[in-house]
């Protein structure tokens, strides 16, 4: 998003709304979204996938951004939704996701969810064995036929690179250990019984890596080994539908400050040049198959990669602090928290990048560190260079995008922030901050007071 900020005069702007006036109109800490690094981005995808496959579906994951009025934006553009449970498919209903392009993902999926995307209409990623034979009887039970997918788990064996999640492990061992995608051994069993499954229509393949790589030799190889699977069972698609291949998400976000992500060194590689490799890779793939290369629908689930630079956290200076004995320091204690930040620990190691809202021109700096508000260290950002800061300045902290939102908790019983959405000249809460009720609202209080 760094190109829809400006400075005007002395003040931070998000496309032509200013930072300052979020914060006093919609108070702090707050995220903020921005509809036009959306809409931009989606292009992106749109016009690299495009440019190098027919057909193209963008099926963004609500994980990253579950809320109702960015998803709006988003079924707005055309684009589909890989959800994970109950909470998240009823978020894409709400944020208008038709249904046929609704991917139940995840594992684990009990009968009631099931029986709600069946009834909807939204088609079914198999995981297991026993999500088959549920999804096709309870399909039969309702009359109509399930539309799935089924989710692979290729071998990555050919590979020795690590992951960067964890550097520890290799590509190769985490995916094979990670639960999600049907065993091989499994999936021989099912693709064996296809016959006995009447309620059934396979609809194509799904395989999700995860952000375990930026390197674009290991997408291509990820890719080969998806289809080298996909070519054993291309036999149980549905000659009644076009098939699709769903090749998931775990692309880097432009500025690739993803938390969860241990080692984010590797150049981050345009969505353009990710577009070639995949599609490169695929139509290789499917050059033997029965299906020729024109007839899959090519579909990307990408969650950190769309969302995460749209987002920035807002929070006020509410107290400062300086130590000017031998070791000089100076602290602003502010409104807000790792709890809500998805940052932990005493290291003060964030990735995250800060702005001085009000003062975002000015030249005299100071060092400080940034603590935010809870009984934890809280070292927000250590020794960070701002303007000099004073009691009611605002400090935006960025990229607050994808996967932070959600994430945020209620230690020391404290309300979550609420979220605003900045399209253009306007910005409007779109989802409200949490009150002192809403936390003990699940508490049940004894009938008596215990003697
Ligand atoms: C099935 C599936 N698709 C897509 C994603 C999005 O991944 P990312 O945010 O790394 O693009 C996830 C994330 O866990 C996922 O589980």
């Amino acid at each position: 998003m760094q190109q829809l900020l400006s400075v005007k005069g002395n003040t931070l702007y998000l496309e032509g709304v200013s930072l300052a006036s979020i914060a006093q109109t919609f108070d702090t800490p707050v995220f903020v979204f921005s509809a036009g690094y959306l809409r931009h981005r989606i292009a992106e995808f749109t016009t690299a996938f495009s440019s190098h496959w027919p057909t193209f579906q963008l099926m963004p994951s609500f994980k990253a951004c579950p809320m109702i009025a960015i998803r709006q934006i988003l079924t707005e553009l055309g684009c589909g939704c890989d959800v994970f449970g109950h909470g998240e498919l009823e978020g894409a209903v709400r944020g208008g996701v038709p249904p046929e392009l609704i991917s139940v993902n995840g594992s684990i999926k009990d009968q009631a969810l099931l029986l709600r995307a069946l009834r909807l209409g939204a088609r079914i990623v198999i995981d297991s064995p026993r999500e088959i034979h549920l999804t096709n009887r309870l399909a039969g039970e309702l009359g109509i036929t399930a539309r799935v997918m089924l989710r692979l788990k290729p071998d990555m064996s050919a590979l020795d690179d690590r992951s960067d999640f964890a550097p520890d492990y290799a590509i190769a061992d985490l995916t094979d250990r990670i639960k999600y995608g049907i065993p091989s051994t499994e999936l021989a069993d099912i693709v064996n019984q296809w016959s006995s499954l009447k309620h059934i229509d396979c609809i194509g393949f799904h395989a999700h890596m995860g952000r375990h790589s930026k390197r674009l030799h290991v997408w291509r190889e990820w890719v080969r080994a998806t289809l080298s699977v996909v070519g054993s069972i291309e036999h149980i698609l549905s000659p009644n539908e076009s098939p699709v291949i769903n090749i998931g998400g775990g692309f880097a976000s432009q500025c690739d400050s993803d938390l969860d992500v241990a080692f984010r060194d590797d150049p981050t590689p345009e969505l353009a040049e990710w577009a070639v490799v995949i599609t490169e890779a695929l139509h290789e793939g499917f050059a033997d198959m029965k299906h020729a290369a024109d007839q899959w629908t090519l579909e990307v689930e990408p969650g950190r990669a769309l969302h995460s630079d749209a987002g920035l956290h807002l929070t006020s200076v509410c107290n400062l602090k300086q130590e000017s004995g031998a070791a000089s320091r100076q602290w602003a204690e502010v409104d807000t928290s790792e709890v809500f930040l998805d940052l932990s620990g005493v290291s003060g190691d964030s990735p995250m990048s800060y702005r001085a809202v009000s003062k975002a021109s000015d030249e005299q700096l100071q060092v400080y560190d940034v603590v935010g508000m809870t009984c934890n260290a809280e070292m927000l950002l250590l020794d960070a260079t701002m303007p000099a800061l004073e009691e009611g300045d605002v400090i935006a902290l960025l990229p607050t995008g994808a996967y932070i939102e959600p994430m945020a908790a209620n230690f020391n019983a404290l309300p979550r922030p609420g979220s605003v959405l900045v399209d253009g000249e306007t910005a409007q809460l779109i989802k409200r901050h949490e009150t002192i009720d809403d936390v003990f609202s699940r508490d049940i209080a004894l009938a008596e007071n215990p003697t």
